[in-house]
């Protein structure tokens, strides 16, 4: 080992390439703070097909080499580009990876079998002709279930040398579970290995269980879901493993790109605005407003989503209350997409309220800065919340965050106290319809009295959700991990 620490990053998505939720986000900034702190950090991901079309000018080959995936031979090339001071390593092969980034089912499955495969192969390669040699693997997600367990049972010897690798987990809802055959036919496991002691569990074969029986660490990406999980109510099966193995189990909250997300500096919102001068705010509520033919008062609060459509997100609570809070003196503005029979609800929201609802269904970046910056309120009532990314996007914002007390949202958000008159946002506790709908009132409440709302908007605006101290704590686990 040198003094600077090599870390092969592995996910399935990462910004600004390939993106649908915070994993892509966090897969972007953290290696780009780690690299600024001067550590060698490297992504290694998929080549999906929206990179080859966006990116192609920038991409350059780097290996192309044939691997056996079970008893076929396939393709596997390795391309490279640098982003942000970070190099980038792209698997192509286009018989796995074009234009969906998961396929579902079976095929999504195989999709990731054969990318926990390609990455060993492709650390093998740039490892053997000195491109590139790591100290450690740092892999997230199930995606990259396979990958401590192939490390272990056949590429250390192959490289000479133990690789320690990091398991993040960003949501453990999402497993990677199949028949253990398919596990066999594409990675030749051995039989031994489908019992509850290693890779199966509940009668499958899991990805993530794969990674939290062989992975040296594991992380999780905040210090309340790291406790929840290991209990059943949100272990999802595997509380057991993760209670057993708890002495390595490390909770380090998620951050957000600060520059990226930045009221100061954001050339994409109405008018800039800062914790020293708030005035712009007014003007991005306005033209948030105007952008989705309001015809509310400037002084009506808007109340904003900015969220996956799924169960996950608590989106069952407000689909039960919505038209009982629309009977108040409050706009609503959701920007999303997923299930459809919630985009189907929230369709006929906006077709039922057009004065006070404002609904686009779909993934918008743009749009989704200018929501942040100009709602003053954000609704994010979690069934459950690994971190959560949205609730720090809104306080860098001074938009305050309506969240259910789970996860994340506990660890970054500090609900309004009426006796202290502090806080920088608003919770609630049981997952309820009318516990949510209380809290969003005692927002409404607070809205009313300019000065306390200024406080909490200026105490979330000054808050740091920069990476840098989640990095400091990646940077010591890396190292005493490396150090063995
Ligand atoms: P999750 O990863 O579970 O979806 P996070 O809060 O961690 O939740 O991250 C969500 C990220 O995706 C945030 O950056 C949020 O702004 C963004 N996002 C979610 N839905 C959309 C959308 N429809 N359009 C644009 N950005 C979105
Ligand atoms: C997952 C989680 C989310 C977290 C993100 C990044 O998508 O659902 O809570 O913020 O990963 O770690």
């Amino acid at each position: 080992m040198t003094d600077t620490p090599k870390v092969l990053f592995v996910a399935s998505e990462s910004m600004p390439f390939a993106k649908t939720g915070g994993l892509a986000d966090v897969a972007h900034t953290l290696p780009k703070t780690l690299v600024a702190s001067g550590l060698d950090v490297r992504v290694m991901m998929p080549r999906h097909a929206r990179i080859k079309d966006a990116w192609a000018a920038q991409l350059k080959p780097l290996v192309q080499a044939e691997i056996a995936v079970g008893w076929r031979r396939k393709y596997l090339g390795v391309e490279t580009l640098e982003h942000s001071g970070v190099t980038y390593y792209f698997i192509d092969n286009e018989d796995y990876f074009g234009d969906a980034i998961y396929r579902g089912g079976d095929a999504e499955n195989e999709q990731y079998l054969f990318f926990c495969k390609a990455v060993c192969e492709a650390t093998r390669l740039i490892d053997g002709s000195g491109i590139f040699k790591p100290d450690l693997l740092h892999l997230n997600d199930w995606h990259t279930g396979m990958i401590p367990f192939l490390m272990k049972t056949r590429y250390n010897a192959i490289l000479g040398r133990e690789i320690p690798t990091l398991f993040t987990i960003h949501n453990i809802e999402f497993q990677g579970k199949m028949g253990f055959e398919q596990m066999q036919d594409l990675l030749d496991v051995p039989e031994l290995y489908n019992t509850p002691e290693y890779l199966e569990l509940a009668g499958s074969a899991n990805m993530m269980k794969a990674a939290l029986v062989f992975a040296d660490r594991i992380s999780t990406v905040s210090p309340s879901y790291a406790h929840e999980i290991m209990g059943h109510w949100a272990g999802f099966g595997l509380e057991g493993i993760l209670s057993a193995r708890r002495g390595e189990v490390s909770g380090i909250l998620n951050g957000i790109d600060t520059e990226d997300f930045d009221p100061q500096t954001d050339p994409g919102i109405a008018a800039p605005f800062s914790v020293a001068d708030l005035r712009g705010k007014r003007s991005n509520k306005k033209a948030l407003r105007d952008e989705f033919a309001l015809t509310t008062a400037l002084t009506t609060p808007i109340i904003a989503m900015v969220s996956r459509l799924t169960d996950q997100k608590g989106i069952s609570l407000v689909r039960h209350v919505l038209e009982e809070l629309l009977c108040e003196d409050v706009a609503f503005i959701l920007l999303g997409s997923g299930d459809p029979s919630y985009e189907n609800f929230f369709n006929y929201i906006a077709a039922k309220y057009p004065d006070t609802t404002g609904v686009y269904i779909g993934y918008n970046e743009a749009l989704a800065h200018r929501i942040y910056a100009g709602a003053d309120f954000l609704l994010m009532p979690s069934e459950f919340e690994p971190c959560g990314l949205s609730q720090m996007i809104a306080q860098r914002y001074g938009t305050l965050p309506i969240v259910r007390e789970t996860g994340g949202l506990i660890d970054t958000v500090e609900p309004y106290n009426e006796f202290t008159g502090q806080g920088t946002g608003f919770s609630f506790a049981t997952y309820n319809a009318h516990d949510m709908l209380e809290a969003i009132r005692r927002a409404l409440g607070v809205y009313q009295n300019k000065a306390v709302m200024r406080r909490l908007r200026k105490n979330a605006l000054a808050l740091d959700h920069s990476f840098q101290r989640s990095a400091r704590q990646y940077e010591a686990l890396y190292e005493t991990m490396i150090k063995g």
